[in-house]
């Protein structure tokens, strides 16, 4: 388990890559942001990918991304994009190779980030405020599965960063002493 790469999901701007940064320095380990590699394999901004090569585009692009990544054997500290965990073969990847904390931001909370992601989130533009509340709601079972759920409501980067890496080092010690425990004859 030591040796698992760190894994944010949780929806559109809920500070996966702020926090996952904090934890990757705390941890010196490598970050990546799925959706920058995604970026430099296209050449072009998310937006831009959306716009001009599609959605179906993007996924399979994400999907194909994250498998490779997650393959790579040196651990690291991963955040991936608001829509990738939806994906089958990424959430199983993910669950083999990671340990995944799904950062929950209550829609209150995350209503008053709005205005500050609408611009670079193509899926949250020519939407109504119903139709990207049902999109929140309906993804967060989904963010569930096989995940530790951390609430950032209220919390800085930092304060929330410190909550995983304590998660993590419970999940750490209660895995060395399963290891060192004798096993039945
Ligand atoms: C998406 C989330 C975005 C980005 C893309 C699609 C989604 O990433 O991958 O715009 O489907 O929720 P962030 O979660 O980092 O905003």
């Amino acid at each position: 388990m030591l040796s698992k790469h760190i894994i944010f999901v949780g929806f559109m701007g809920v500070g996966k890559s702020t926090i996952g940064q904090r934890v990757a320095k705390a941890l010196s380990r490598d970050f990546i942001d799925t959706d920058k590699a995604i970026e430099q394999r296209f050449q072009a901004s998310i937006p831009q990918i959306f716009e001009q090569w599609g959605e179906p585009a993007f996924r399979e692009a994400e999907r194909e991304t994250i498998l490779d990544i997650c393959q790579d054997n040196s651990s690291k500290v991963i955040a991936l994009g608001g829509g990738a965990y939806l994906n089958e073969d990424i959430r199983r990847v993910c669950q083999q190779c990671g340990i995944v904390f799904y950062l929950h931001l209550s829609w209150e909370q995350w209503l008053k980030r709005l205005p500050l992601l609408r611009d670079d989130r193509p899926l949250l533009q020519h939407k109504s405020l119903a139709e990207i509340e049902e999109l929140y709601q309906r993804r967060q079972a989904i963010y569930e599965v096989n995940t530790t759920k951390v609430v950032v409501d209220g919390l800085e980067p930092d304060e929330a960063a410190e909550q995983v890496l304590q998660r993590l080092q419970h999940l750490w010690k209660q895995e060395k002493e399963t290891d060192s425990a004798p096993r039945g004859t």
